[in-house]
């Protein structure tokens, strides 16, 4: 009696083994907490002596986490990172500008590298909820760069004011003018956003809904649609070329600084090859390298990750008030269906381990108990204990 006791209470101190293992396994997974990361940097503008008021700013954006973007690679868009590389380029080309009291324009640049974008451009609507009321009303617009790296010679600024509206306006035809000079053709794309729709297809659409004049610059006509394509994690991207990005560079430049200094309509080249202020294809081709061998899911980029780490240092060398942004991503279960896809795989392969793990304990315990009725009762009990009917038959014989 007692034997069979003992042997109890050790098949129960195996299960409670085994229970606390798959449940320490599950603890593991779950510090896995999705997260993200924006990086943001400022040249503050120079303010005329004596004027009180906050100038206003410009906001040039990227999302460098297109990567995790795996349905929207598969549709045809370069993320190879081409609107971080031409953010970072802006950042150096105005630093200059700015270092000179001079030529240190009176608009404020923020620079705001954002993650999430694959995720409904959380990171943007996080990043901008952090803005207090003064810094949002100062906004003069947004410019949110995506794709812009492997075009010939037509761009497309996506807005959500209608194109009447004088602001637009005056973007829209500050950005085609210095195209035409460059030989280069931007065209208009309207897209009204749905208020109650949390759902965006455009970065700038998350500044629309907060009432900031914000355009999209992009090489796609039509935004990727996330939601379409479920391949899992392709990884077919688009080659980016350096000429694409030193065009949209140029393109953005001069028309920031046109409406900087206020040099609407007039052909001069502030950005001229061959000047100190000439687009730098080397920084260009060194900054595509490092991305083109990143992996970039943002979700699980800790705050020291050395990718984050290298931006947020290369963004301080150009520009001040570099801040990091780290939050977690919620609700992606519930709300990003380009996310699910992602995490499945590792739902999967978790879930296989699990399993393969318990067919292992299982059989496990199968021996030890056999091993355990052998010891204590005999191989004979054992075997009766499988094949009861059988051995019943053998005991009439
Ligand atoms: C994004 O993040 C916010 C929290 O900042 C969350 O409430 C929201 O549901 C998320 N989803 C969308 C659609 O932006
Ligand atoms: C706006 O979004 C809501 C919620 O998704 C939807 O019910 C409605 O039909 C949309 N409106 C338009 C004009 O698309
Ligand atoms: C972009 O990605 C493709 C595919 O991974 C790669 O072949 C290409 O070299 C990358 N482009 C650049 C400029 O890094």
């Amino acid at each position: 009696m007692s034997r069979e006791m003992m042997l109890v209470v050790s098949l129960l101190l195996q299960l409670l083994a085994v229970t606390s293992l798959l449940s320490q396994r599950q603890s593991l997974r779950n510090l896995r907490i999705p997260a993200i990361t924006n990086i943001q940097g400022w040249l503050p503008g120079l303010k005329a002596d004596g004027d009180a008021n906050q100038l206003p700013t410009i906001a040039i954006v990227a999302s460098y986490d297109t990567f995790g973007a795996a349905p929207a690679l598969s549709v045809g868009s370069d993320s190879n990172g081409s609107g971080i590389v031409a953010l970072l380029e802006i950042a150096r080309l105005f630093s200059l500008l700015y270092s000179n009291p001079k030529t240190r324009g009176r608009y404020n640049i923020l620079f705001g590298l954002t993650s999430g974008g694959p995720y409904n451009y959380n990171g943007t609507h996080k990043w901008l909820r952090s803005f207090d009321q003064r810094l949002r009303e100062s906004v003069d617009y947004a410019i949110c760069l995506n794709s812009i790296g492997s075009w010939d010679n037509e761009l497309w600024l996506h807005v959500s004011k209608p194109p009447e509206n004088a602001y637009i306006k005056q973007i829209f035809e500050g950005f085609s003018n210095v195209a035409e000079e460059l030989g280069l053709k931007v065209g208009l794309k309207h897209k009204k956003i749905n208020i109650s729709n949390p759902r965006v297809a455009w970065e700038h659409e998350q500044f629309s809904r907060l009432r900031v004049t914000a355009a999209t610059l992009s090489e796609l006509s039509a935004a990727p649609e996330l939601l379409e394509s479920t391949g899992g994690l392709s990884d077919s991207r688009h080659f980016v070329n350096e000429a694409a990005i030193i065009r949209s560079v140029k393109l953005v430049a001069e028309s920031l600084a046109r409406h900087i200094y206020d040099h609407q309509g007039k052909d001069i080249q502030i950005f001229a090859d061959n000047s100190i202020l000439a687009v730098n294809p080397s920084y260009i081709r060194s900054w595509l390298d490092l991305l083109s061998q990143t992996p970039r899911v943002a979700p699980f980029f800790s705050k020291t990750d050395p990718f984050v780490m290298a931006l947020k240092k290369e963004l301080a060398d150009h520009t001040v008030e570099v801040n990091v942004q780290h939050e977690v991503l919620d609700g992606m279960f519930t709300f990003y269906d380009s996310t699910k896809a992602q995490l499945n795989i590792y739902q999967v392969a978790s879930v296989t381990f699990d399993l393969l793990l318990l067919l292992v304990l299982g059989s496990y315990l199968i021996v030890l108990f056999s091993f355990l009725v052998i010891t204590t009762r005999g191989l004979d009990d054992l075997i009766s204990l499988f094949r009861r009917p059988h051995s019943r038959k053998v005991k009439t014989a």
